[in-house]
């Protein structure tokens, strides 16, 4: 009697964790404020995607409990969407304005997806969403604590979360910036889930879109703006309000756009392309950016004043190196969810774990978490074996006075590395190799004090 009471108890436990979440393809306004309202109801975290191009871009970058799909996008039809979805993980409905696609739909594939025709009958949606959020498809997400879903343990994962827990209910802007694959957007989306707003999460990638088009697709734009504009559209700016605009790649963003950008939130209120109202929005802005924002402001790639509009708080998201013990967390709660997946019970090897704590892992989060997928599919006799040699070699044809990068090394890393090199070099003389780098010892010590591992270097022979 007893064991499966406490199994069911855990499933329990593990469900009621995470929100359940749903996507919305439609570029429809009436119809995703309708059926963002309905889900935002029932728990649902949203996220909204106006095309097909933007959809799929979502739906690589996390799963979802359900998809609302409509058919008709500005860029295609949402059956390619619908192709590519992983029944095992999501729940597909699509949305339709003419009803006499229901009977292509049936023949679509053996399980057919479900199908809601416009008008929509609020009843049947929440049916459907009732349904998608008791039956799971998606695996809990990797770590069930109370980090916001995210996984890690270090003193600057720790302070990442106490950030998060801080600016969350506040409307201050939020910059959050760090290398690629360390888990931004991960970020944003705590933020946005911590912060009790009602509106949803509305993600745009402002580096994948041309200025001008990114103009229309943030603000909007009213029938006939430009070639193209057949009727109106309503802007992310507008479809997030009352919830979180994430402008990711924000250093990307098109200077004009920028200006643009800056007057809105300035005003707090903007046109769509080709419209003469100016229209009240209310949106808590986050930003990320994998570039250094001062440099980017240096370098003029980001609008100074921009800069301090966005950056009302500023959240720096370490590299995995620098997140001590963090990379063997992730590693163990990636392959649990794998095992979970696929019913299995492999375990790494005594020395993947060790290769694992060890490599420095350029790529971040990401490139651990393809290594242990990869590992994962490779195991043999349940053994997940990770290798350290199956890592970038640390610069394999590199002699104590050489330094070799591969192609997409950061410049932060770059930097590093030249630093410790030349130190090393230099028997640890911070003179001597503040002078052969062309900087002063104390940007050296400065330097060394950022990261973990200056006690390393002893400190003999500053004045
Ligand atoms: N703390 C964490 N726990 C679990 N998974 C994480 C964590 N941080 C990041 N991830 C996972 O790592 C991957 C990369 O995260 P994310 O996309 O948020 O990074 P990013 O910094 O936005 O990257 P990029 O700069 O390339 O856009 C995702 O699959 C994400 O789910
Ligand atoms: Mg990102």
């Amino acid at each position: 009697m007893e064991a499966p009471l406490s199994s069911e108890k855990a499933t329990t436990e593990t469900t009621a964790i995470r929100a359940p979440t749903l996507l919305i393809v439609d570029d429809d306004v009436g119809f995703v404020h309708a059926a963002a309202e309905v889900a935002r109801l029932q728990g649902f975290e949203i996220t909204i995607a106006s095309e097909l191009g933007q959809a799929a871009q979502r739906m690589r970058q996390r799963d979802y409990d359900l998809a609302l799909v409509d058919l008709d996008l500005p860029d295609g039809n949402g059956l390619e969407l619908l192709q590519g979805i992983d029944a095992d993980r999501t729940r597909a409905v699509i949305v339709t304005g003419r009803p006499s696609v229901e009977s292509a739909l049936t023949s679509l594939r053996n399980s057919v997806v479900d199908y809601l025709v416009k008008p929509i009958c609020p009843e049947r949606l929440r049916e459907l969403l009732q349904a998608a959020a008791t039956d799971r498809r998606m695996p809990p997400p990797v770590s069930a604590s109370p980090n916001h879903g995210m996984v890690g343990g270090s003193r600057n994962f720790q302070s990442v979360c106490r950030m998060i827990e801080k600016v969350a209910p506040t409307d201050a802007a939020v910059l959050v910036h760090g290398e690629s694959g360390v888990g931004k957007e991960l970020v944003a989306r705590a933020i946005h889930a911590a912060s009790g707003r009602s509106g949803p999460f509305v993600a745009v990638n402002c580096g994948a879109v041309a200025g001008e088009l990114l103009a229309s697709q943030l603000f909007g734009h009213e029938k006939g703006s430009f070639t193209g504009a057949v009727s109106r559209h309503m802007g992310f700016l507008e479809q997030a309000a009352h919830g979180t605009l994430f402008l990711d790649e924000i250093t990307e963003m098109a200077p004009a756009l920028q200006t643009h950008l800056l007057r809105v939130l300035d005003f707090g209120c903007f046109r769509r392309v080709g419209g003469h109202a100016d229209l009240a929005v209310e949106v808590r802005i986050v930003s990320a950016t994998n570039r250094d924002p001062r440099e980017a402001v240096t370098s003029g790639r980001l609008r100074e004043d921009l800069y301090y509009r966005l950056s009302g708080f500023d959240i720096p998201v370490a590299p995995l190196r620098e997140r001590e013990g963090d990379a063997v967390r992730l590693a163990n709660a990636f392959l649990a969810e794998l095992n979970a997946r696929g019913t299995t019970r492999h375990a790494f090897s005594p020395d993947a774990i060790d290769a694992i704590a060890r490599s420095p892992w350029p790529g971040n989060i990401r490139e651990l978490r393809n290594a242990v997928q990869r590992a994962y599919i490779l195991a043999e006799d349940g053994v997940v074996r990770i290798a350290p040699q199956a890592f970038p070699p640390a610069a394999a044809d590199e002699s104590s006075h050489t330094i070799t990068f591969t192609i997409g090394t950061s410049f932060e890393e770059m930097e590093r590395r030249i630093l410790r090199k030349t130190l090393q070099h230099y028997g640890n003389n911070r003179r001597r190799a503040a002078a052969a780098l062309g900087i002063t010892a104390r940007t050296i010590r400065n330097r060394l004090a950022r990261e973990r591992g200056a006690v390393m270097v002893e400190d003999d022979d500053e004045g």
